[in-house]
């Protein structure tokens, strides 16, 4: 079968993940931005950044997508906060819900990882967004602290980066398993 590795990636750490996926697998990684005929490939892994509970690009690629019966579809988001942590892969997940149509969201294959930050690498419109949430949420008490908000508190004006190869482990299994 065919396949393509299609991500959205504003500061690259996305983009890391899908080339090492890429290079792991032998399947071509391109970005969003010029993932055209997507209706031409029976795999289709696409891999975006969170931004406010978004996932960059997906929507807009995956609206492209007609008929859905021969793909097979795996959807792999890139945050800061704990990928592990119940309740934040509940909450990406609800996000994701609202993004794409129900049926690509039930047939897909969904995985979490965790990305980086470097805050003197952001653009105005980000840095501003990110002062605001923590200027909102820098005086909840630790308990009442959710991992998306203890994740943003602990990083804040900071460079960090949490990527881990070892991670794609799991999705290259799943990417074998389903050619
Ligand atoms: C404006 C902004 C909003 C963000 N929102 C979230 C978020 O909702 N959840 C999360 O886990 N990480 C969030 N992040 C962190 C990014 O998802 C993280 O830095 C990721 O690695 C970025 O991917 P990229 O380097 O491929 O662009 C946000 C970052 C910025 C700058």
């Amino acid at each position: 079968m065919n396949s393509i590795i299609i991500y959205g990636s504003h500061y690259g750490t996305t983009k890391q993940y899908a080339e090492e996926l890429s290079k792991r697998t032998n399947i071509e990684a391109v970005s969003f931005e010029k993932a055209n005929q997507i209706n031409d490939y029976n795999n289709i892994i696409y891999l975006g950044g969170l931004y406010a509970g978004g996932v960059l690009g997906m929507s807009k690629t995956l609206r492209k997508l007609n008929n859905l019966s021969d793909k097979k579809i795996i959807l792999i988001t890139v945050g800061l906060a704990d990928p592990t942590d119940k309740e934040n892969i509940n909450n990406i997940r609800n996000n994701m819900k609202k993004q794409i149509p129900k049926e690509i969201f039930e047939k897909a294959s969904i995985f979490h990882l965790r990305g980086g930050i470097d805050y003197s690498k952001l653009k105005f419109v980000h840095r501003t967004m990110l002062k605001l949430l923590y200027n909102s949420i820098k005086n909840i008490p630790d308990e009442k602290q959710t991992a998306e908000n203890r994740a943003m508190i602990e990083t804040y004006n900071k460079k960090v980066d949490f990527i881990d190869f070892s991670s794609l482990d799991k999705m290259i299994k799943e990417i074998q398993d389903k050619n």
